[in-house]
């Protein structure tokens, strides 16, 4: 009945829109298939039409921009709820809690009057060195697939579009608008597809933003292969697709592709490649009208899904921001999204009441996030940093001393308010310089050895006054350390790494933090090491190490969901989204990874990069994907298969919570192909579920395996396929943390 009824309002919709269709000039709709302003498409008032107002991003609705400038307005009334970065997100495994954090970032944009949201960014995490995975999910597609389903649903639930990107395989910042990435077809569609899918045929999101980079010879936002062919044909894609800023090249590529919506970084907004020129185009015959005329129909659609226009209109959703339950939604999962990496000796919890001096050490305890990271940046209503978070929890009759332990340059710590317009020059000069454009590949790998060799040189110095200037922060830092009931040191990563537009050269903790946590640790073996990050670093010291605690950008409550977990009153539950390697070398990126051939890379590694690489190579990361302790310990037992309907499997298994506290465990299922006829990886995730088990407590945890989770993309056929035969069921902690063990057996 329902079914009939929504057909039957999709009939009248695609009816009222091939009417404005109709009605609409060459212009108008010329007007509306790209930018008038940097965030904004045109409108078609004549008809009622507005244009489609968009904002970034993914941690929260971004501060509004001048029209045609790319600053900042300035403005007082755009601050917002500062949500937890992408990463943390996935960290918490926890799939209605992206649907909340998806709600609350669809009802802020529409509270402030937006139409499309420029997020979730759920592209795979191929590198732990590019700088913007901090704002993507995992590295694993079915991870990421789960959570970006209900992310997208979260936010258009408030009448907003989600804009799901960036499509696709955006794997690298370096040479982000030029690299030409050689992708096999098995890769694509195991690995970096199937989340796009799911967010498009489950999620639904109403808009799709395409990718700068170019896939096998074709930049993403002209991509035939992938906008018409997959997304349209295979997957059946109806809704808007909109190009990354300044992702257009061409003209006629991208007006005979489904590329609906041209937006960009410049100010010239009559000469983008969708505007007068395609107008020129048309009018000389060379391009037939109906490709606009494709494109305006799948905006019409999205704003009819929106209630933008149509009969609904009166019914849409106003949405609000900065309301309390927001807040509340981002201590929540900051405080899910924190991973106890390790705790030998239960060093943590810590007892406030047997502290009566607490020494904080580390630049990242006082600093500031949100207004950092390229256009995931925000202007934070607040941010509580840990050290914040850490006095507010204990009060006033604990003595907390806070040394900074080592010195980070000034120019990192001002707000970069800058940053897009330093941005928008670097992709000028990509985009407009031909100069650059028509270099031949000898001259461009020459500019930028000498770009690289410019930016050692001021590292270099930078490095050197980093150096003389810690000799002192370290002295104190270790001195204060001695003389403490406790000691916390919070370091890490900050925006200047975790960036759009560059990759981080290494993987190394920067500002000399590993000496200093070598000279802590000589001093106190006890010391709680925490981190905020958005990407893993190296810790050689690891193994000295009692107690470790990552945190990605966690949002405005970082700091109160820092204290409730290292003072216990909150039992950390996440795990890792993303291996942390022991070393950068380790990683098949290393061998495979940017630095070649500037402009080209091809993705030799196919699927196994991440946990299928080190399975596969049976390299020890320092921790493996899928890992986070707790503090408690729970129990896995008594697993059972049945097959369901057709070759679906029902697992049933039972986990208890053996410790004395309350926590959250997050179970994992891998498959394991036994005699694959294929080269397979040696596992692969497929469900998990997060379970949250009382003190003494155990429950039964039931999980579904489909059939297509056992299968693998066919090249020869262009389908996936699933083998008969055995088939190992692993259910663990983390990828390596294996519990219980069973054979599937498909016929
Ligand atoms: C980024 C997008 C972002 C857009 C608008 C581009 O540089 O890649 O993720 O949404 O700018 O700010």
């Amino acid at each position: 009945m329902l079914k009939r009824k929504n057909k039957e309002a999709e009939k009248k919709r695609e009816k009222a829109i091939e009417k404005l269709v109709k009605k609409m000039t060459l212009d108008e709709k010329i007007a509306m298939v790209h930018g008038a302003t940097l965030f904004n498409s045109g409108a078609v008032e004549r008809l009622g039409i507005p244009g489609i107002v968009t904002s970034d991003g993914p941690m929260g609705v971004r501060a509004e921009f001048m029209e045609d400038r790319w600053l900042p307005a300035g403005n007082q009334d755009d601050m917002v709820s500062y949500l937890p970065s992408n990463s943390a997100l996935a960290s918490s495994w926890n799939k209605e809690l992206a649907h909340t954090v998806g709600y609350v970032l669809g009802a802020e944009a529409r509270g402030r009057g937006k139409d499309v949201i420029l997020a979730p960014g759920i592209n795979i995490k191929r590198d732990p060195r590019c700088g913007r995975n901090f704002e993507y999910m995992s590295e694993d597609p079915c991870l990421t697939a789960a959570l970006a389903v209900p992310f997208i649903q979260g936010v258009q639930e408030n009448d907003v579009a989600a804009c799901v990107k960036h499509f696709a395989a955006n794997v690298q910042e370096t040479d982000r608008s030029m690299v030409d990435e050689t992708i096999d077809e098995r890769t694509l569609y195991e690995i970096y597809l199937p989340a796009f899918k799911a967010a498009v045929q489950e999620g639904d999101s109403y808009s799709i933003m395409g990718a700068y980079n170019k896939i096998n010879g074709f930049h993403c936002c002209e991509n035939k292969r992938l906008l018409d062919g997959i997304l349209r044909e295979e997957w059946g894609y109806d809704g808007a697709v909109i190009s990354d800023w300044g992702g257009i090249h061409k003209t006629k590529e991208a007006a005979e592709c489904s590329i609906d919506l041209e937006m960009s970084v410049f100010p010239d907004f009559d000469d983008y490649k969708l505007a007068n020129p395609l107008k020129e185009l048309i009018q000389k015959g060379e391009i037939s009208e109906a490709v606009v005329d494709a494109k305006v129909r799948n905006l019409l659609r999205m704003m009819y899904r929106l209630k933008m226009i149509g009969p609904k209109k009166e019914s849409r959703k106003a949405g609000t921001y900065n309301a309390p339950a927001h807040r509340e939604a981002a201590l929540r999962t900051a405080q899910e999204s924190m991973i106890l990496l390790k705790n030998e000796d239960q060093v943590l919890p810590l007892d406030p009441k047997k502290i009566k001096k607490l020494v904080v050490i580390g630049a990242n305890a006082a600093t500031l996030h949100a207004n950092g990271g390229g256009s995931a940046e925000i202007k934070a209503l607040y941010e509580i940093c840990p050290l914040a978070g850490i006095k507010m929890y204990l009060g006033g009759n604990t003595q907390v001393e806070y040394v900074k332990g080592y010195y980070v340059p000034e120019k990192l710590q001002e707000s970069d308010v800058s940053w897009q317009a330093t941005s928008v020059d670097d992709e000028k000069g990509i985009e407009v310089g031909q100069a650059v454009r028509d270099e031949s590949s000898e001259q461009a790998n020459a500019r930028h050895r000498r770009d690289a060799e410019e930016r050692l040189k001021a590292q270099e110095r930078e490095q050197a006054e980093i150096h003389e200037k810690n000799e002192k922060l370290f002295a104190q830092a270790i001195e204060a350390a001695k003389d403490a009931d406790a000691v916390i040191f919070v370091g890490g990563l900050n925006h200047e790494f975790d960036v759009e537009g560059f990759d981080r050269p290494d993987m190394k903790l920067p500002y000399e933090q590993d000496l200093l946590i070598d000279a802590l640790l000589q001093v106190r073996k006890d010391i709680v090491l925490t981190f905020v990050g958005g990407s893993p670093v190296e810790m050689p010291w690891r193994e000295q190490a009692k107690t470790i605690l990552w945190s990605y950008y966690a949002g405005m409550e970082t700091g109160n969901a820092f204290a409730k977990i290292i003072f216990g009153e909150v039992n950390p539950s996440g795990k890792l989204a993303e291996t942390f390697p022991t070393r950068y070398e380790d990683c098949v990126t290393a061998k495979n990874g940017q630095f070649g051939v500037w402009g080209k890379i091809t993705l030799e590694e196919g699927p196994y990069f991440g946990y299928r690489h080190f399975d596969r190579q049976h390299i020890a990361p320092a921790f493996c994907f899928g890992h986070g302790l707790s503090y408690t310990e729970y129990e896995y037992s008594g697993l059972t298969m049945k097959k369901e309907k057709g070759r679906d499997i029902k697992l049933t298994f039972s986990v208890k919570n053996i410790g004395k506290r309350a926590g959250a465990e997050i179970v994992q299922v891998y498959i394991a192909p036994i005699s694959a006829r294929t080269a397979r990886p040696d596992k692969e995730l497929k469900a998990f579920a997060k379970v949250e088990l009382g003190a003494g407590k155990s429950k039964k945890v039931s999980l579904t395996l489909k059939q297509e989770d056992f299968a693998y993309f066919d090249e020869s056929l262009h389908k996936f396929v699933t083998d008969a035969g055995d088939y190992e069921i692993l259910v663990g902690a983390s990828c390596e943390d294996i519990r219980l063990r069973g054979i599937a057996t498909l016929s």
